[in-house]
């Protein structure tokens, strides 16, 4: 897998010219090519791909300088309910990306599929230094195995990431509000929380154009796939899969700490509708500086604003039924 040239950037480190302008470029992007970029065809997946390159942030988990944290903010951030399954989910996600990678017959998709593996397992490299600067215990790794279906391991991934990602850029948000978590903190996820939007940036343009240059008597079979990848997120999301420790007992991680961890990241109580009107102006936000013809993520931000004006039209329709009741009593 081709490696780019990282330099090294802290989260307050003496390169914050580097830091800036690298974080400025992970987020505004836009294809010099003139036109539309019809979903699927070469001129798409070339600004696809030139998006994914030129937007890679250089920074190296080696050099990240780990703040020191007082007792409390240790002690919340050692009980988060997430550091195995988040450890597990990104050497998982880095495995199945290489693994799919290697099926691609493109040349330029098949790079970029594995850069983004290659960010994953640099996630993982943030990860395991955070968790060894701070002492959180760990449940030991299962091993990773390789997919044996390729495709079918990075629907699972792609999609799993538009879904976590779109509640993690709220979470992300309350935290940084909360000011409970020091900014250095906040400042060495911020790139991570990034690359994820890039990268399901990437899924839902590279979707497009798998769609489309797939032979067509593939394509019933592959939507068939599709509806069963959303069955089997729904199955393991209202729980029923459990994550292990290497005895093979069950551990209590939370597979759905991005849907319902606002308690554990801020001191706010926050309501559901509030939480995803922050999910939803964070992703727009996030999404916002990259090239207005690449196709975005839209299942969850879909669902969420079909919820939201579901809701709004409800409390429209009981507010007179409730004022008739207070005048009637
Ligand atoms: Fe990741
Ligand atoms: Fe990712």
């Amino acid at each position: 897998m081709t490696s780019p040239d990282p330099v090294p950037l802290s989260p307050r480190g003496v390169d914050v010219a580097t830091i800036r302008a690298a974080d400025h470029a992970a987020r505004h992007w836009t294809s010099s090519a003139a036109g539309p970029l019809a979903p699927g065809s070469e001129a798409h997946k070339r600004a696809v791909c030139a998006m994914f390159h030129d937007t890679f942030n250089p920074y190296k988990p080696s050099v990240i300088d780990w703040p020191k944290l007082d007792a409390a903010t240790l002690a919340r951030i050692v009980a988060l309910p997430i550091w195995d399954i988040a450890v597990q989910t990104e050497g998982k996600a880095r495995l199945r990306m290489a693994a799919y990678a290697r099926t691609i017959a493109d040349p330029l998709m098949r790079e970029t599929i594995a850069r983004n593996g290659w960010e994953e397992n640099r996630h993982k490299e943030v990860l395991s230094k955070m968790v060894a600067a701070y002492d959180i215990p760990l449940a030991a790794e299962p091993d990773y195995v390789e997919p044996r279906d390729p495709e079918w391991a990075y629907l699972v991934t792609g999609y799993s990431e538009c879904i976590d990602s779109f509640f993690a850029f709220g979470l992300f948000a309350m935290a940084d509000r909360s000011g409970i978590f020091p900014p250095e903190l906040i400042d060495t996820f911020e790139p991570v929380m990034q690359e994820e939007c890039r990268h399901i940036l990437l899924f839902a343009n590279w979707l497009a154009w798998h769609r489309r240059t797939m032979p067509a008597w593939r394509r019933p079979w592959f939507e068939l796939r599709v509806a069963a990848v959303w069955v089997f997120l729904g199955w393991e999301r209202i729980g029923l899969a459990k994550s292990m420790d290497g005895d093979g007992k069950q551990v209590a991680q939370d597979n759905n700490f991005t849907v319902n961890g606002t308690r554990a990241v801020a001191d706010v109580e926050l309501s559901v509708p509030e939480l995803m009107a922050l999910c939803l102006s964070e992703n727009d936000r996030r999404f916002s500086g990259y090239d207005r013809r690449l196709l975005r993520p839209t299942t969850m931000p879909s669902l969420v604003r079909l919820g939201l004006g579901a809701l709004r039209l409800t409390r429209q329709l009981l507010r007179p039924r409730r004022a008739r009741a207070a005048v009637a009593a």
